[in-house]
């Protein structure tokens, strides 16, 4: 089996003033191309952490995380970052951010401008091109920080609790109009949350991570046909096994292998 990522004995520790914290511990996971996954777990359990390592923002302490089965060495453009709090450069307007990265790729302007309208209809921000980060909505801006990071075209998208600021309603919308984009795209996305509504809406699979150090105590499949209703008797069901999960006590749940 051919694994688009894969996170072998994965362990992350700082040091800090109170001496060496351990933020994750022995993490083991395998995810497959176009596959959506969620990686779910309380505050602080060092879900950003696992997506900085991933974006190769920073480095595990030991263990390893190979990409299509090569070692990945630091950040790159084959994976598109959506952070957990609005990343967008303030100075810049809507066309501006979204061609940032092509810009590093030294890409030709006309092209440059090509690929950023394509992208910017892609999340329905057609007519907003000229408009500046402050005069967006918090969805809005979620919306530009996902066209962003999928103009250079990367394989992965590694989305950081991208709806978190959102308001329920427009948090749905934006959950919908994601899995349209995955479809059209199928991109591998792995996506943080803190939310079991979010994990079973949108998931192939879900990663539950313990609280610190983080590990993993459960990943299972969601074996529910999309479009999934959000108040079906399995989406219920799914919800409540989650919420089993994340009550398990780590010392006696985490997966060792
Ligand atoms: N650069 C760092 N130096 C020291 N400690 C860090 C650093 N980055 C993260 N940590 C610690 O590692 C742990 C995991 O942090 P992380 O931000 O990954 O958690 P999280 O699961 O994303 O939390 P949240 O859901 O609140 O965003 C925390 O205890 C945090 O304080
Ligand atoms: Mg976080």
């Amino acid at each position: 089996m051919n694994h688009k990522l894969e996170l072998r004995n994965v362990t992350k520790t700082f040091k800090t003033e109170e001496g060496e914290l351990t933020a994750l511990e022995n993490i083991n996971l395998a995810i497959k191309p176009s596959e959506f996954l969620c990686i779910i777990g309380p505050s602080g359990c060092g879900k950003s952490t696992l997506l900085r390592l991933i974006a190769g923002l920073d480095d595990p302490s030991s263990g390893e995380i190979l990409l299509d089965g090569k070692e990945l060495r630091g950040p790159s453009q084959d994976r598109g970052m959506v952070f957990q709090e609005y990343s967008l450069f303030p100075w810049r307007n809507v066309l501006k951010n979204v061609t940032f990265g092509l810009e590093i790729q030294g890409i030709d302007k006309q092209e440059q401008y090509k690929i950023a309208e394509e992208y910017i209809e892609l999340v329905g921000l057609k007519g907003f091109e000229k408009r500046y980060p402050y005069e967006l909505s918090g969805g809005m801006k979620q919306r530009v920080a996902i066209a962003r990071a999928l103009a250079t075209e990367p394989a992965i998208l590694l989305m950081d609790e991208p709806f978190g600021s959102v308001d329920a309603q427009t948090r749905n919308i934006l959950q919908e109009e994601l899995l349209e984009i995955w479809k059209r795209t199928k991109k591998t996305i792995l996506f943080v949350t803190h939310s079991v509504d979010e994990a079973v809406y949108l998931a192939d699979r879900v990663a539950v991570v313990s609280s610190r150090p983080g590990c993993l105590v459960k990943c299972a499949k969601i074996d529910i046909p999309r479009p999934r209703k959000r108040t079906s008797v399995e989406v219920n069901e799914f919800r409540g096994k989650l919420l089993m999960w994340l009550s398990l006590e780590r010392t006696k749940a985490c997966i060792q292998r």
